[in-house]
């Protein structure tokens, strides 16, 4: 989320780079259940990170999309989270069973970008945030998802001020989230909003690859 902005509205923020922890995989040893109750016995970043997480009001994932799906250093990071939860079972209010947690999870925010044109490639990182989030006990407010995102980092002065549109629009929903918990229908809009047709870019990146490969 748009650090600056989302300050200007009130709210301390902390950004967390995942390939800058070491945060190794679930054992499924369930020691955080039944020998050491909250407490995992992998010893890495994770308790750090959970420590700044433990009083967050808002959660934001964000991953580029790999293959379809979140990355795997988000997963490794999510299965770490079985230590928030607790061996017992409820049922939700659709009546479906999840694990109780041991602390109150806050909302959560899903953000992710990919390499192709079209939206449909995030259908699978939507359905699983929304099933995540119910798995966890909270809700999702917000799904940002941003294809032809080879874009946000494009030096072609033509693109330049619809990039920076779009910047300004993350920045809005930043501060919209502060003060309302939830992203307008507007800024919502302006967000799904395309660069360019998937044509010109699939032939931007055509012409992009071919000059790539013609220099080595
Ligand atoms: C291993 C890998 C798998 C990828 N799979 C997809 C994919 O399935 N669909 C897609 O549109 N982009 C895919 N991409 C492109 C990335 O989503 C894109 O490079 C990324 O969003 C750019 O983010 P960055 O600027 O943070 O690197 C893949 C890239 C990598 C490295």
């Amino acid at each position: 989320m748009e650090a600056i902005k989302v300050k200007q509205a009130g709210a301390e923020t902390v950004n967390i780079f995942l390939a800058d922890k070491n945060i190794g995989y679930c054992t499924a040893c369930k020691a955080c259940w039944f020998n050491t109750p909250g407490t995992c016995v992998v010893k890495d970043d994770m308790n750090e990170v959970l420590c700044l997480l433990q009083d967050a009001d808002v959660w934001i994932w964000a991953t580029p999309l790999y293959f379809d799906n979140i990355s795997s250093m988000l997963k490794v990071f999510i299965d770490r989270l079985m230590v928030i939860g607790s061996p017992y079972w409820d049922k939700d209010k659709d009546g479906e069973y999840r694990h109780l947690t041991t602390i109150a999870v806050p909302k959560l925010i899903m953000m992710s970008n990919c390499g192709y044109p079209e939206t449909s490639h995030f259908q699978v990182i939507s359905h699983w945030i929304n099933r995540h989030a119910r798995n966890l006990g909270t809700e999702v407010i917000c799904e940002i998802y941003t294809s032809e995102g080879a874009l946000l980092s494009t030096q072609v002065a033509e693109l330049l001020p619809m990039v920076s549109d779009y910047l300004q629009a993350l920045e809005t929903a930043g501060k919209e989230i502060v003060t309302t918990m939830q992203v307008s229908e507007k800024t919502k809009k302006l967000l799904e909003q395309k660069f360019i047709s998937d044509e010109v870019y699939a032939q931007e990146v055509k012409f992009y690859v071919d000059s790539i490969l013609k220099m080595g």
